[in-house]
């Protein structure tokens, strides 16, 4: 058995059946038909993952790394292996005056994962800036890659967590990230900035989430546990008689999104505690595990989360977060 500890950010002392390195991506076809038709997860930092409980396939480690840069008139095309950290991948677009991402900042997690749940923070989405993405299909046993009209991108959502879900490897992301700058300021503390540059957008926005949101080198957490739920306008309309303060971020003319934060401190969660699993103080929608947490702790208090907020608001709340048992993907 292999430790997955220190390999997810919730931190529970699972192990796996076995790891499975892959650092070159023409090694792909060969290393996974060792799998045997077993069962297998694709892990790239563990940042939207939770181990639960002893794991028993095996977990596959991509290693694909390299950073190339190519222009064109319009556009920095840079192409960007799978296993990149993301928030070094923006850093270094800073060092090399190439703006952009600056929004999406100290988000963790590697590039690879980026476009799965199509990564968002302060007001932008990955997907503006992907161009192309670049897999190993394990059903047609083939490379392939495809163009970001086609990758079916949504709020936290693309076709890899679909169609495409658990059957490719993603080896490496291309970004085409236009020569022409334009801030992006008009979610949350950016607001405040006065004709900010690249850099001063970056820098607020990494002390914003590192005053926000607990470091999961600290304390285990996978960010955000739930997304923020999209609701009708005419469910909004009916819960703004019992709740007049509720925000909403429109959507389109029929629907709005909903903090689940709002929602869950709303009902008191805040703060609460069963054994070592919590919902955070200072950020309602980030459980934490204080060390000495467990998978069935963490199951507990979402599902009593979840069950709280369908019967006060009439809404189903979907996880963000990758939940894995001992053979699988668990249902919350
Ligand atoms: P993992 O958890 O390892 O994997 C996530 C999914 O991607 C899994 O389904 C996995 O099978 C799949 N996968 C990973 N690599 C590959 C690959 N090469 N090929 C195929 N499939 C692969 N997310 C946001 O969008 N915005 C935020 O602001 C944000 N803030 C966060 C803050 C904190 C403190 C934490 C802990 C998380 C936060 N997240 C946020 C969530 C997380 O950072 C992202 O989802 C990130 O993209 C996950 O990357 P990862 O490499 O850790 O993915
Ligand atoms: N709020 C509360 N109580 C809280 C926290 C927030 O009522 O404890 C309310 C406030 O009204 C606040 C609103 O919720 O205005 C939104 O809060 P915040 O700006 O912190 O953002 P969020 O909706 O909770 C989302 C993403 C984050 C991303 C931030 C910033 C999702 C599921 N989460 O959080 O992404 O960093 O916006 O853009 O969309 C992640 O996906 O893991 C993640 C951290």
């Amino acid at each position: 058995m292999y430790s997955l500890a220190s390999l997810h950010s919730f931190g529970f002392p699972i192990s796996a059946h076995a790891i499975m390195s892959i650092d070159v991506a023409a090694d792909l076809q060969a290393q996974l038909s060792q799998l045997n038709n077993t069962a297998f997860y694709i892990l790239g930092e563990g940042s939207n993952t939770v181990f639960l409980e002893d794991y028993q396939g095996t977990v596959i480690k991509p290693a694909f790394m390299g950073i190339d840069l190519k222009h064109t008139d319009t556009h920095y095309m840079l192409k960007v292996g799978a296993s990149e950290n993301w928030h070094q991948l923006v850093l270094w677009c800073m060092q090399h005056q190439i703006y952009g991402l600056e929004n999406l900042a100290l988000i963790p997690g590697t590039v690879g994962a980026a476009p799965i749940q199509n990564i968002g923070a302060y007001g932008v989405e990955v997907e503006q800036f992907i161009h192309q993405v670049d897999y190993f299909d394990m059903g047609e046993q083939n490379h392939k890659s495809l163009a970001s009209s086609n990758c079916e991108f949504a709020y936290r959502d693309s076709v890899f967590k679909n169609r495409l879900a658990d059957n490719v490897v993603i080896t490496c992301v291309v970004f085409a990230i236009p020569k022409k700058w334009k801030a992006v300021m008009h979610y949350g503390e950016l607001k405040a900035l006065s004709e900010p540059s690249a850099i001063d957008i970056f820098n607020k926005v990494v002390q914003v989430r590192k005053d926000k949101l607990p470091d999961p080198s600290k304390i285990g957490n996978a960010g955000s546990f739930f997304k923020n739920p999209i609701i009708t306008s005419d469910h909004y309309t009916e819960l703004l008689q019992a709740w007049p303060s509720i925000p909403s971020y429109p959507v389109d003319l029929h629907k709005v999104k909903v903090p689940a934060a709002w929602l869950i401190d709303q009902l008191g969660f805040k703060g609460k505690k069963i054994g070592g699993i919590g919902c955070h103080p200072n950020q309602a929608l980030v459980l934490t595990n204080d060390g000495s947490g467990t998978g069935e702790q963490l199951l507990q208090l979402a599902r009593a989360i979840k069950d709280a907020v369908l019967s006060e608001f009439s809404i189903m709340m979907e996880n963000e977060v990758r939940l894995i048992g001992n053979k699988g993907p668990v249902i919350l």
